[in-house]
């Protein structure tokens, strides 16, 4: 079967427009959806946004007619600080968002999905993050449409907001600030090992209905992490920790505003520590991820 049409929900976002790239250099015809596709909507070569949002169960049927695989790559603006008082919350939005994606799916007969999940996702976790992400794959489960999800640790690239974050306080600050202990280990994976992982699973049999944890091929501390940027960067600066617990103080007051910039959370989010097993992806899917170092050369430019 000739899969041809496909629909980057998130398409505007940090993964989700590097998914969309490499589908449009794998030949598919790929449509981005947006909430704000009628702003200056960009047809650029074989990229075309379409209006949609996931909490709008019957417009997503209309933009999903046509289309043969949908990725979804969704989350509220401003994660991971919920708002719940604008309805910005990890249950609503990638929860009941990708409920409503996976239905409309079935409805507009869509061939395959691709979900974009989180590592650590798997039953008795009980953050909100993690309890969005478990209503959310077993929706794609049950669809009865060939499925395949990725779980993956933390994404760096380009344009992303945390690795980012910490570059511009390298270039701004006497010193990098880090929440936490900075022994937090994590597997960073470079967006681009991510966009080769959809894309080659899209074509692959064996990778038809499977559930992968996908992460960097290091273990790294937080400290290490940074350290590894500075150095990509020709900086040398201090690291600054903040216990978590203070910063959890300082913040507590925050989340009495509309729009908090940051929460208690957040803090928690941040210092989230869930080791994959890249095991099963590297054996059906055969890919090379880049080490840190290699994958931060776009900070030389
Ligand atoms: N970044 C990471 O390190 C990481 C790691 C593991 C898993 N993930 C998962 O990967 C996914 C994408 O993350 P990201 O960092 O790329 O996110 P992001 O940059 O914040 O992008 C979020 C996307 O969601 C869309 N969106 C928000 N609300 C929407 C709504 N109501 N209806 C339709 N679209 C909506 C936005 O599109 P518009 O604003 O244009 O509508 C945007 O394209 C998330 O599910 C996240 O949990 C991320």
């Amino acid at each position: 079967m000739e899969l041809q049409r496909a629909l980057v929900a998130g398409g505007t976002g940090f993964i989700g427009s590097h998914l969309a790239r490499r589908l449009v250099l794998e030949g598919y015809e790929v449509l981005i959806m947006s909430r704000h596709a009628g702003e200056g909507s960009s047809a650029a070569g074989s990229l075309r946004r379409v209006p949609g949002d996931v909490l709008d169960l019957k417009g997503l049927v209309k933009t999903l007619r046509g289309v043969d695989v949908l990725v979804i790559a969704v989350q509220f603006p401003g994660a991971p600080v919920e708002k719940p008082r604008l309805g910005q919350t990890y249950m609503r939005v990638d929860g009941q968002g990708t409920v409503n994606l996976v239905a409309a799916a079935k409805t507009a007969e869509v061939k395959r999905i691709v979900y974009i999940s989180g590592a650590g996702t798997r039953p008795g976790q009980r953050a909100p993050w993690f309890q969005a992400k478990l209503v959310a794959e077993e929706a794609v489960r049950e669809s009865g449409i060939p499925y395949t999800i990725f779980r993956p640790s933390w994404v760096y690239g380009p344009e992303d907001r945390s690795l980012n974050q910490f570059a511009a306080f390298a270039r701004r600050l006497p010193f990098v600030p880090v929440i936490g202990s900075g022994r937090t280990r994590v597997q960073p994976l470079l967006v681009d090992d991510l966009a080769d992982a959809v894309a080659i699973a899209l074509g692959r049999e064996a990778a038809v209905n499977q559930t992968y944890d996908i992460g960097g091929p290091q273990t790294l501390t937080m400290d290490e992490i940074i350290r590894t940027m500075l150095t990509a960067m020709g900086r040398h600066k201090p690291l600054l920790h903040t216990p978590a617990w203070l910063m959890k103080a300082a913040v507590a007051p925050l989340t009495l505003l509309p729009s908090p910039p940051f929460s208690p959370g957040a803090v928690d989010f941040v210092l989230m520590e869930e080791p994959v097993d890249n095991g099963p992806v590297l054996h059906d899917l055969g890919l090379t991820l880049q080490p840190l170092a290699r994958g931060l050369d776009y900070l030389q430019a």
